[in-house]
């Protein structure tokens, strides 16, 4: 597609390639545990019952799938992500699912929404904040973007891996990120290129304490980091 919002973006072409086997993968690589801070993710985003939330990065849709299952019968889900590939199969695990109608997909960019203002009650996004921001040019955009469309008072929740603070735990990550994510991850899938940057960024990727800080540099408040699996991942709440 020509003129899809995401061509000649940071990550853009990668993403848009590896669909096929993106979800069978994450199971495997986290033993599931990415499912269970998900529907962690979509409880903290559904708390305060939203009429309206967003999947940021929806990927293949599984937090929006969650966020339609797990929320009250008015509640709009919508989902957005620039690659058409990723929502293709979004939409049909949703149609699969029967909750086609409750979400609204949107082929957009995260930097450039085109939402109005102060548009949703919360905003989740899962296992993508740091394609956002790990050495992304586009980064200060973003974050500009997100905080613009989230109501005063509305919650963005995110759900991403972290460097363990422990040096032990550090070590035994970055073993985990380098043989599993990026040797097994690249061979089972047959995208080197992916996991080689998946397992690169999460070794590399903030610390808690910076990604708070980058959060308050964006304007939000109240920000807490809740750590999981002994710091390998954390889901982080932000308030506008
Ligand atoms: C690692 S996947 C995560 C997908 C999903 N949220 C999940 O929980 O599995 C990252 C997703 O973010 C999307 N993405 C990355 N940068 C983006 C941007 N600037 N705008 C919109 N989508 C973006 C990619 O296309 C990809 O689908």
């Amino acid at each position: 597609m020509n003129n899809s919002p995401g061509k000649g973006k940071p990550l853009y072409s990668m993403f848009n390639r590896i669909p096929g086997r993106y979800d069978r993968m994450n199971r495997l690589l986290t033993l599931s545990f990415d499912e269970r801070w998900r529907k962690e993710g979509a409880g903290l985003c559904l708390q305060d019952r939203p009429e309206r939330v967003l999947d940021l990065c929806t990927g293949t849709g599984d937090l929006a799938l969650r966020l339609a299952r797990m929320s009250e019968k008015g509640t709009e889900v919508h989902a957005l992500d620039f690659s058409e590939n990723m929502l293709d199969l979004a939409r049909m695990k949703a149609a699969k699912k029967h909750v086609l109608e409750k979400i609204t997909f949107h082929h957009e960019d995260a930097s450039a929404m085109s939402f109005p203002d102060d548009y949703f009650n919360s905003i989740g996004i899962a296992f993508a904040f740091r394609n956002l921001t790990f050495r992304n040019p586009l980064t200060g955009r973003a974050l500009k973007e997100i905080y613009r469309v989230l109501q005063p008072g509305g919650r963005f929740v995110i759900m991403e891996s972290s460097r363990p603070d422990s040096k032990f735990m550090n070590i035994l990550f970055r073993i985990y990120m380098n043989i599993m994510v990026k040797h097994l991850g690249g061979m089972i899938s047959g995208h080197k290129t992916a996991y080689n940057y998946l397992a690169y960024s999460a070794i590399h990727f903030h610390t808690n304490r910076e990604i708070q800080d980058m959060l308050a540099g964006a304007g939000f408040s109240m920000i807490r980091s809740d750590p999981k699996l002994m710091g390998a991942a954390a889901v982080h709440i932000a308030v506008k």
